[in-house]
C-alpha cells in the first residue's frame, strides 16, 4: 500500500513504498506470541493423523487475532491516524502535541494537514511497539522532509515540559492504557488538558479506559466530550474527542 499524505495547497508531502515511514507493530510480544502459537497448532493440524481437526480449530484460536494483528499495523493504523486527523477542522499553522508518538504516526500525519510546529513525546518503551527508538522516528521525520517543523521531546506524556496552552491539537493512540495506575492516566489526561489552548481540541484513541475513565475525567474538567468506535482497529479502539471551551 502506498502511504501518500496529501495537503491542500502547500507544504505537500509525498513519499513512495520504497521509502515509507515505518510506525512499528504494536504491542509486539503479544502479536509475534500468538503467531508463533498459531503456526506450531497449524504444523501440529497437519503433522498429525488425528485429531486434525481439533488441532486445525485450536490453530485458529491464536490465529484470528494474530491476523488481526497484523491487518491493523499494515493498513488499520493508516485508517486510525486518518480518522482521528478528521476530527480536526484544520485552518493551518496548528501546533500540535502528539503524547505516545511512537514511530510518529499521528504527529507527522499532523504535518501534512497543518504547516505549524508538532511536538512528538515519547519514552520509546521497547516493548509497547517494535523498532521503538529515535532513530527510527527520526528516519521517519526525514522521509518525509518535515524537520524544521517538528520536535521530539524524550519525556513522560505526563509531563511534557511543554508550556501551558502551547496546543491547538493534543493527539494521541494506544499511549495512555500503557500507564498502569487509574491515577497515572488521570496525570497523563491532566497534562494533555493543561498543554491544549482555549478552543483547542483533544483527540485520544485508545484500545481501554476510553468511556470509562478518559471521557468522565474530560467532562469534568468542562471540555465537550464525544466518544465513539475506531473501526478496523484491533484490539478494537475507542475515540474520544474533547474540546475546550474559549
Ligand atoms: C503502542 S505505542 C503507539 C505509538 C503510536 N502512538 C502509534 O499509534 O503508532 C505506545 C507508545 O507510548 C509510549 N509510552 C508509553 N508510556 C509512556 C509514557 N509514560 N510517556 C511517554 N511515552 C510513553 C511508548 O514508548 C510507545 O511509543
Amino acid at each position: 500500500m502506498t502511504d501518500r499524505l496529501t495537503t491542500a495547497g502547500r507544504g505537500v508531502a509525498r513519499f513512495s513504498a520504497v521509502s515509507r515511514p515505518r510506525y512499528g507493530v504494536d504491542g509486539w510480544p503479544y502479536v509475534v506470541g500468538l503467531t508463533v502459537a498459531s503456526a506450531v497448532l497449524a504444523v501440529v493440524a497437519v503433522s498429525v493423523p488425528r485429531p486434525r481437526v481439533v488441532a486445525g480449530v485450536a490453530a485458529l484460536l491464536p490465529g484470528v487475532p494474530a491476523f488481526l494483528g497484523l491487518r491493523y499495523v499494515v493498513t488499520g493504523k493508516l485508517r486510525l491516524r486518518d480518522l482521528v486527523l478528521d476530527q480536526l477542522a484544520w485552518s493551518g499553522g496548528e501546533v500540535v502535541v502528539d503524547l505516545g508518538a511512537g514511530g510518529g504516526l499521528l504527529g507527522l500525519g499532523a504535518t501534512a494537514r497543518t504547516t505549524g510546529t508538532v511536538h512528538l513525546v515519547d519514552l520509546f518503551v521497547g516493548k509497547d511497539l517494535s523498532g521503538n527508538c529515535t532513530r527510527r522516528l527520526d528516519r521517519n521525520i526525514a522521509i518525509l522532509g518535515v524537520q524544521d517543523r517538528v520536535r521530539v521531546h524524550r519525556r513522560d506524556v505526563r509531563a511534557t515540559g511543554l508550556p501551558d496552552g502551547c496546543a491547538d491539537a493534543v493527539l494521541s493512540s494506544l499511549c495512555i492504557h500503557n500507564l498502569a495506575e487509574a491515577p497515572e492516566r488521570a496525570d497523563a489526561l491532566d497534562e494533555a488538558i493543561r498543554l491544549l489552548r482555549p478552543g483547542g481540541t483533544l483527540v485520544i484513541s485508545d484500545l481501554a479506559n476510553v468511556v470509562g475513565e478518559y471521557a468522565p475525567r474530560l467532562r469534568a474538567a468542562g471540555l465537550q466530550v464525544d466518544t465513539s468506535r475506531a473501526p478496523a482497529t484491533f484490539p478494537p479502539q475507542r475515540i474520544v474527542v474533547a474540546r475546550k471551551s474559549r
